[in-house]
């Protein structure tokens, strides 16, 4: 890594509504997280990777309600069913926060109680328009055409009384922050978004409700609920360990705030970006450094949506093209950042065309001719052409540095560029004339360690988005110490031994369509 290398690493996920089953949009908020976490990991730091689930408020208490269920039994279902759709994706959360933790509640009611005694939040009353699927507040002059502007539904009509958050009192401060702190919001169109919208003027926050019950009771006031924004937000904190009894929780937040990175998808960018940052500020506590708002999965018929019933279920895709599939595809097809379509068939290509073609042919020739022409044994190293010594040390520093910008798809595109640039090597020596060749045999040698050598340290870059290849090629090559094991230092050229017998195995990726066949599943 390069001296932007932090000492720790802190990064979340959005706490997911849990009123029903997680979509591939969600998976892939998470799985670019846990790609970061993993990276961060094998890099040496001390990482802390926290996801959970945001349970209260009016719209979880709907659903529960259609379907006759107690809310706090039904979010334990559903939390479960989440974890288990993690587990299968090889996701390595830290903590799984859930907000119905009165753990979590306590410091909800902690820093409520604060804002209200210093006077940022005031007792008022709110009249105008919600939104329970995004459990949003509305002006009457922000909706479109009488609806919510973020997701098109109907809003309904509020009239209560209410607790508001001074929002107005803290616009000049952000906007100071957000200059002096480019990296602070990403990427930069968002920055600008935000911008803008704090410059056309912050109405003050309604942060209680009175009208339902299933949320953090206002600590001070029974009759109200704390606003669920306010109440997920603050998970950041309450997951870390921030307001513990347990000192050994309060050290770790010590020693991991501020978040190194909010990930979130855009249309949440204004909840990170402006209300937590003075939610923050009001409570005296450090701002996060980054909130990085990624793009949409969108399907050709729109947005994936569980009222349109076009939602793809990330776990079944797992089982039918294999974990790594799903996560190479997710973090590869899209430039990070970027909206970008979803498709199955997408996913069989990209499979086909990089995993299998690229990457897998490359192990399963390299083992081939290991086999034929060595032995079954890894030759001796020895100094060769430098060819593949130079795109692996390229491969090393070009996802270096994309993943120090986030540039997640960019990062893995220049691990398959090596592994094409491989494959070719191998067209351009062709090692089975080199082993016809009277006195080709310390070329073929230096060849096939070279081939060896760069899969194994392909395998390390790849190890924090892959969760199955890349042991597989550290097994196939021999190395005995497990993958989970491996470090930076394992980044550099001249790693594996001579001598390994080498175990070959089957295909990393088999095919899953055919050569040559024209229908894709769609
Ligand atoms: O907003 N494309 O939860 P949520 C890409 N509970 N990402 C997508 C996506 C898509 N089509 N659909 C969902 C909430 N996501 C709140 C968050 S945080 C304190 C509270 C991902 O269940 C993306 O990360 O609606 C998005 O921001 C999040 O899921 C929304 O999840
Ligand atoms: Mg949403």
């Amino acid at each position: 890594m390069t001296e932007r290398q932090p000492k720790t690493f802190y990064v979340t996920t959005p706490i997911y509504y849990p009123d029903s089953d997680l979509h591939i949009g969600h998976a892939y908020t998470t799985v670019a997280a846990d790609a970061l976490a993993r990276w961060y990991r094998l890099h040496g730091v001390d990482t802390f990777f926290l996801t959970g689930t945001d349970e209260h408020g009016q719209k979880i208490e709907r659903r529960a309600g259609e379907l006759g269920r107690d809310p706090g039994e039904f979010v334990t279902e559903m939390a479960g069913r989440i974890q288990d759709l993690w587990r299968r994706l090889g996701v390595s959360y830290d903590a799984f926060i859930r907000t119905s933790d009165p753990r979590h509640q306590r410091v909800v009611q902690m820093i409520f109680e604060k804002l209200h005694r210093q006077g940022d939040i005031y007792r008022s009353r709110y009249e105008g328009w919600y939104c329970t699927p995004c459990e949003t507040f509305w002006l009457e002059r922000q909706l479109a055409e009488g609806s919510c502007p973020d997701c098109g539904r109907p809003v309904e009509l509020l009239q209560e009384e209410a607790y508001f958050l001074r929002l107005s009192g803290y616009a000049d401060r952000l906007l100071d922050h957000i200059r002096r702190h480019p990296e602070f919001i990403q990427p930069a169109s968002r920055r600008n978004e935000m911008v803008n919208f704090v410059l056309s003027g912050l109405e003050d926050l309604c942060v209680s409700r009175t009208t339902f019950s299933w949320g953090v009771p206002v600590p001070f006031d029974s009759r109200h609920v704390v606003y669920v924004w306010f109440d997920a937000l603050i998970n950041y904190l309450s997951g870390l360990g921030y307001g513990s009894d347990d000192p050994l929780e309060r050290a770790r937040f010590e020693r991991f705030w501020p978040a190194d990175v909010h990930l979130v998808g855009k249309e949440i960018v204004r909840f990170h970006a402006v209300i937590w940052p003075i939610v923050l500020m009001a409570a005296g506590i450090e701002l996060p450094r980054k909130v990085f708002g990624h793009g949409w999965l969108i399907l050709e018929d729109g947005k994936i949506s569980k009222s349109r019933g076009n939602v793809v279920d990330p776990g079944t895709l797992a089982d039918r093209y294999g974990v790594d599939a799903v996560r190479y595809y997710l973090l590869r097809e899209i430039a990070f950042g970027a909206d970008g379509y979803y498709s199955e068939a997408a996913l069989v290509h990209r499979t086909d065309a990089d995993l299998a073609n690229d990457l897998g042919n490359l192990l399963s020739r390299t083992t081939a001719m290991i086999e034929r022409f060595s032995g079954g044994r890894i030759p001796e190293p020895r100094p060769g052409d430098g060819v593949l010594r130079e795109a692996a040390a390229r491969a090393v520093r070009e996802t270096t540095t994309a993943m120090e910008n986030l540039e997640l798809s960019a990062a893995l595109g220049a691990v398959l560029e090596a592994a094409r640039r491989a494959n070719k090597y191998i067209e351009e020596q062709a090692p089975w004339e080199l082993a016809r060749l009277p006195g080709g045999g310390d070329r073929l040698a230096a060849v096939l360690y070279d081939l060896a050598e760069l899969l194994r340290v392909l395998a390390v870059l790849l190890s924090p988005f892959l969760v199955v290849a890349p042991g597989a090629i550290w097994e196939q090559l021999g190395i005995a110490r497990p993958i989970g094991q491996a470090g930076a230092a394992d980044l550099a050229w001249g790693g594996l031994p001579g001598g390994l017998p080498i175990r070959r195995g089957l295909p990393l990726f088999p095919r899953i369509l055919s050569r040559g066949s024209a229908n894709a599943p769609r």
